[in-house]
Formats: structure tokens, C-alpha cells, sequence
């Protein structure tokens, strides 16, 4: 057979592990395998290069995606859907493993629908992704967070101040929850519970009492109601750019003026989607580029590679989409049983 991999959405490290296991585990039992540039684009316009074991020998050390990616969604509308096909059959692609979170997964799931041959692959630093236990992404994202919280911690206590970090995580709450467990916040602010302005300002001050600095973590999709600051747009899935919503510059200027706690915020955006990628997540990527193969040789398309406890597994692309994975009461009760 051919294969085809893409890897779609935001960037994060593991990626290349992913490409890596699927290429290899082709490569054993028989295959060759193409990559798809720059996503959903690059399976549409046709644009290809040719993956061999040889050259991917360290790519489980490397974070981005060597394969480049893209937020294109090629079902937007009808000319490129068909584009797409045709592309796939003019490249003689037998089967696609499509690497991505819930937006690349969605996309597989409906080219499983017009026929295609596919299997997906979860990923993503958000760790929401429905149906799997943990994505690979998370880990290093969240394991450069901490860092980022424990360098803030040295300033925050040589000028006795509050810092609020800002951390990505779109509509789920996991990064922001491993980071501020993690990382000793006296205060995390989530997207799954509301935003509780005087509570907040009392971990502040409680915290500045008490050791004369304050550390605080919010999501960046942390619910501050008509207190949010601006949006700016879409991607072509239709998420907001939540980032643009400045929630960590805003709450700190909320905790000088009521806590009256001199503060600042810092906003590590991207930088938590580089570097080379975790123990964790090497593995569980190299796992899942793996199995993804593993389910192609099965015959088990429209499926998609999991990790369910200690288990790498498939199940239907369905299962995985009916929702996303937000954090649970569970999590919440840890993560407030340290607050200060
Ligand atoms: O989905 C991964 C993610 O890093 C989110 O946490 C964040 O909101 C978004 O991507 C940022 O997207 P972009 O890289 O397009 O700015």
C-alpha cells in the first residue's frame, strides 16, 4: 500500500515521534509512505514528499512537525472536498493516517464519510480530545509551563508581588490545572468554573500575607464575562483567538486595583508549543503513529488510535468526536485542595 500522514492544527511536540512510528512500522510491514505538506492543504493541492525510515532515524527528539501543517479545513466547502478526493486519486494514496486534534479529526472523519480510507491520530497541548485518556503535547506544553511559573516565582518574591501567568489551552482547562498543581499557584482560573473575582483577591492577599508574594495561573480561555477583553476572529473551524483576550494582563490589573498588590502578567503563548517534546510524550506518540498502522493493516478505517489507561487502542473516530474533554470535578477537587 501507500500511505499518506498529515499532521493538521496547532503544532506540538511529539509530532514528529507520531510521523516517525507510523513510517517505520509501514516501512516493516511493507508499505511506502508520502507526506501530505502543510495539512489538509497539502493532501487538496497534491503537494507530497516522499518518507523513509533513514532520514526520520532522530525525529522522536524534534519538536514541530517536519511535515509542516495548516488550520485548513478542506470540507469548508464543496470545490475543495472534491479537489481533495481527486487529489488522493491522482496520487494513488491507499490509505491516510491523519494526525491532528478534534478539527483534523472532525476533517478525517468526514473524508471516512465520502469514502476515504483513514485512521486518526490524536494530538494536541489542550489535551481535550474526547476518547483518549491524555494527548501527547500536553506534558511538554504544560512541563514548560512550570518552568515558566518557577522562574516567575524568583521575581515574584525578590519584589514581594503578584505575577499572573496566562497559559493556552483553549476551551479546556489542563494546562492551566497542570501548571498551577504542579507549579504551587495560590490561585488557577479554568475555563470549566466561573470566574470568582473575590475569591481570587483573597488567595492574593492571603498568599501576600503570608510570604509576601502571590503566584496566580489563568487559562486563557478563563470565563470573564462582559469583562473579557477583545476578540480577534476565527480560524477556519470557527474558534475564537482566545489569546487576543489579553485574561492575564486583565486580571492583573484587577488584582492591583482591589487587592491593591503591585502585579504583572506574562503570556508564554507559543513558546509552550516548541522544544523538544517529553519522555511522556515521545513515547505515546511513537505508540500511537504505531498502532495508527497496526489499524490500517486491520482494515479498521474510521478509526482512531487511543490511549485508554496503559492501553494503545482504536476506536470509531465517531466515539472520539461526540465530545471534548474538559476537565472533571474530580481534578477541580485536587487542584483547590492546595489553594492558599
Ligand atoms: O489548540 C492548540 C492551541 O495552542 C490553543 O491552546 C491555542 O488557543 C491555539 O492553539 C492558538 O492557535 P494559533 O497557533 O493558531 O495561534
Amino acid at each position: 500500500m501507500k500511505l499518506a500522514v498529515l499532521t493538521g492544527g496547532g503544532d506540538c511536540p511529539g509530532l514528529n515521534a507520531a510521523i516517525r512510528g507510523v513510517v517505520y512500522r509501514a516501512h516493516r510491514t511493507g508499505h511506502t509512505t508520502v507526506g501530505a505538506l502543510d495539512g489538509w492543504k497539502g493532501l487538496r493541492d497534491g503537494n507530497f514528499r516522499t518518507l523513509t525510515p533513514s532520514e526520520l532515524s532522530d525525529a522522536v527528539t524534534r519538536g514541530g512537525t517536519l511535515l509542516g501543517t495548516s488550520r485548513t479545513n478542506p470540507f469548508q466547502d464543496e470545490t475543495d472536498a472534491t479537489h481533495l478526493l481527486g487529489s488522493v486519486r491522482a496520487a494513488g494514496i491507499d490509505a491516510l493516517v491523519a494526525i491532528g486534534g478534534d478539527d483534523t479529526l472532525s476533517a478525517a472523519r468526514e473524508f471516512a464519510r465520502r469514502g476515504g480510507k483513514v485512521v486518526g491520530v490524536p494530538k494536541t497541548m489542550d489535551n481535550d480530545v474526547g476518547g483518549t485518556d491524555w494527548t501527547f503535547g500536553f506534558d511538554s506544553a504544560s512541563s514548560v509551563a512550570v518552568d515558566a511559573l518557577e522562574r516567575l516565582r524568583d521575581t515574584a518574591r525578590s519584589h514581594h508581588r503578584a505575577i499572573v501567568l496566562e497559559v493556552m489551552g483553549r476551551n479546556a482547562g489542563w494546562v492551566a490545572l497542570a501548571t498551577g498543581l504542579a507549579g504551587a499557584a495560590d490561585y488557577t482560573l479554568l475555563p470549566e468554573e466561573p470566574y470568582r473575582e473575590e475569591e481570587l483577591m483573597a488567595k492574593v492577599r492571603a498568599a501576600v500575607a503570608a510570604r509576601g508574594y502571590a503566584l496566580v495561573v489563568a487559562s486563557e480561555g478563563t470565563p470573564l464575562g462582559t469583562a473579557q477583553g477583545s476578540v480577534a476572529g476565527q480560524d477556519q473551524f470557527g474558534h475564537e483567538l482566545l489569546r487576543e483576550r489579553g485574561v492575564g494582563a486583565y486580571l492583573a490589573r484587577r488584582i492591583e486595583e482591589l487587592a491593591k498588590v503591585e502585579t504583572r502578567s506574562a503570556q508564554i503563548g507559543h513558546i509552550q508549543r516548541g522544544g523538544p517534546p517529553t519522555l511522556f510524550d515521545r513515547i505515546l506518540a511513537t505508540r500511537l503513529g504505531v498502532k495508527a498502522v497496526d489499524l490500517v493493516n486491520e482494515g479498521r478505517f474510521g478509526t482512531v488510535a487511543v490511549l485508554r489507561g496503559a492501553e494503545v487502542q482504536g476506536i470509531p473516530l465517531e466515539e472520539a468526536l461526540v465530545r471534548p474533554k474538559l476537565v472533571s470535578a474530580p481534578w477541580l477537587d485536587l487542584l483547590h485542595t492546595f489553594d492558599a
